[in-house]
């Protein structure tokens, strides 16, 4: 079994990197990318405080389609363009909503959410794989440092989907 281990008086920059190993570490030796990403969406959901959705969009070569995740059950389809998730797999920016009330067509799955952060998933050859997308039910739950965090964390993901080619 896999024990999270959370430093409770670490700083943010140190719990990411730590996270990080961690995160190498689950998926480390294993080619399969469900099974991947479905460890890495509960690692990250249980490791950090005030979440309440974590997971995986899939580009099918169409639009993106929910993949393994940590929260209620979510919409399913969401095209490029549209929404936080489709915005940032359109442009390949990570998008970093203060309050998604205040961002134009936020697609609203749970009620509960008001920030998030998603950050777009790009494979080796430049395609799009995906997007990665954590809410919070606090305003204002994500900063620079948690952007360059989930980045770091995506990044580490990336390296177990292009070791499983
Ligand atoms: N809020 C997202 C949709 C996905 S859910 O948050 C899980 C969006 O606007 O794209």
């Amino acid at each position: 079994m896999f024990e999270i281990q959370t430093n409770t008086a670490a700083s943010k920059p140190e719990l990411y990197q730590d996270l990080c190993e961690q995160a190498r570490g689950i998926l480390a030796g294993e080619p399969n990318v469900i099974a991947n990403a479905a460890n890495f969406a509960a690692l990250v959901y249980h490791s950090l405080p005030d979440f309440n959705w974590a997971g995986f969009y899939l580009y099918d070569g169409t639009e993106l389609v929910v993949g393994p995740f940590q929260g209620k059950p979510a919409c399913i389809r969401i095209a490029l363009g549209r929404g936080v998730c489709g915005t940032a797999a359109e442009s390949r920016q990570t998008q970093l909503v203060r309050d998604v009330h205040e961002f134009e067509g936020h697609i609203a799955c749970d009620a509960a959410s008001n920030s998030e952060i998603v950050v777009p998933l790009v494979n080796a050859d430049g395609s799009l794989f995906g997007v990665w997308d954590v809410d919070s039910p606090s305003v204002g739950r994500f900063d620079d440092e948690d952007r360059a965090g989930m980045e770091a964390l995506c990044a580490v993901f990336m390296e177990a989907v292009k070791a499983s080619h």
